[in-house]
């Protein structure tokens, strides 16, 4: 692959960055996307599974989704693009991960500085006293229930539902900070998190997409890359590694 000039001194200059990352980095470690040819949204409706009202109506409908997820993710490996993402913390200074994945394989790719936007499968919490219960979870008789006799649910962000501040605030404001911005595989139409990539540029970062196909956010990135992330992360940290050596 070959880089342009500007984006070579971009590389070689920057010292914080950051990589925004959705569903598409992890497609090929075999978890499916929400959108475009086989995605999940194609096929299921996200207000039938992912909103609180869906979950009243119907947890037992609700928790088979997400263990079936959470079957698949386990299975799952960090592929080439979450490693070159982690490889990027031996390269600059400073290496934040913002992403909308509830998958937890940047994490186990060997990535530190991770903010999760829409939770994590891994982890649940009692909708009643907000007690955390990260274990293996009780489904003998149906849905999982807290000591306190509240549902237990999955602590990942349904529609209509706030983002953890804490998480939201973290990665808004590494994004800012950033000297280059990578978009990795995501469509970019989920607001508040797509409005990240937004909020990069008008701070000046230089923002670079990564994709298989043109988004919403194309015309607004400094540079896009079309292709799989597991192949054109890994080009990218190999170019730096040269730039590094000269
Ligand atoms: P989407 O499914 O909307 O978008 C996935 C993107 O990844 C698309 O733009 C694809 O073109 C791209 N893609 C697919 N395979 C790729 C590959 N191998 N390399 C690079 N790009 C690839 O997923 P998200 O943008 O993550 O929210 O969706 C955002 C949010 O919508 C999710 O976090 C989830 C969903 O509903 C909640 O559940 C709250
Ligand atoms: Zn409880």
């Amino acid at each position: 692959m070959n880089f342009n000039q500007t984006f070579l001194n971009k590389l070689s200059e920057a010292k914080k960055i950051v990589f925004f990352t959705g569903a598409g980095i992890s497609a090929e470690s075999g978890i499916p996307t929400f959108r475009g040819k086989d995605g999940i949204w194609n096929k299921l409706k996200p207000e039938e599974l992912a909103n609180f009202n869906a979950f009243m109506r119907n947890p037992q409908m609700v928790w088979e989704w997400y263990n079936h997820r959470k079957k698949i993710i386990h299975e799952a490996k960090p592929n080439a693009g979450h490693i070159a993402i982690s490889e990027m913390q031996n390269l600059f200074d400073e290496v934040t991960v913002v992403t909308q994945n509830i998958d937890n394989l940047h994490r186990r790719a060997g990535s530190k500085n991770v903010f999760e936007l829409h939770g994590n499968i891994e982890r649940n919490y009692c909708i009643d006293c907000r007690t955390f219960y990260n274990e293996e979870l009780d489904f003998s008789s149906g849905v999982p229930k807290c000591k306190c006799g509240g549902l237990i649910r999955p602590d990942v962000v349904w529609f209509g539902e706030y983002l953890p501040q804490d998480q939201f605030s973290g990665g808004e404001k590494a994004s800012v900070l950033s000297d280059m911005f990578f978009v990795v595989g995501t469509s970019a139409v989920v607001y508040p998190a797509a409005g990240l990539v937004y909020a990069a540029k008008q701070a000046g970062s230089y923002i670079v997409e990564v994709n298989i196909e043109e988004t919403e956010i194309s015309s607004s990135c400094d540079e896009s890359f079309f292709g799989e992330a597991g192949k054109i992360l890994p080009e990218i940290v190999n170019q730096i590694k040269k730039l590094k050596l000269r």
